[in-house]
């Protein structure tokens, strides 16, 4: 089932049917590639575009499919590095890393 979050001002919304989770913003879109390995999401790429990059999206979208994963009772996987950095930046959500 689809699932939405709001981090801040804008929306992570998870789309199965495509395996990304999608951030969109005034001027365009940030994702994330992932797979399901039973209640597990697996992220393995994320993608925020070069002119948009350091504004702090790739960071919301990173928190929406931690909280996305927290409320649907899944951990995530980071297989992309940033994701996997910004997980080490944020040991509370500790409990959805698996
Ligand atoms: C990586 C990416 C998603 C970051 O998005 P962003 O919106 O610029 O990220 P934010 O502004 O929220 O955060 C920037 C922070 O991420 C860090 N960062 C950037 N690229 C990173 C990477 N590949 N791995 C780990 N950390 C990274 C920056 O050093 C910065 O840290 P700081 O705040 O301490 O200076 C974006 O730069 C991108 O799309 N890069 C091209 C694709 C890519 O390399 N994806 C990651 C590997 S799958």
């Amino acid at each position: 089932m689809a699932q939405h979050i709001a981090t801040g001002q804008l929306q992570v919304l998870e789309r199965p049917e495509t395996g990304r989770f999608e951030l969109d913003f005034p001027g365009g879109q940030a994702f994330a590639l992932y797979r399901s390995d039973g209640d597990r999401i697996v992220v393995t790429h994320t993608e925020v575009p070069p002119a948009f990059n350091g504004r702090g999206l790739g960071s919301q979208l990173a928190e929406g499919i931690f909280r996305i994963a927290r409320v649907s009772g899944r951990c995530v996987v980071p297989r992309c590095s940033f994701v996997a950095d910004w997980a080490r930046r944020h040991p509370h959500y500790n409990d959805v890393l698996a």
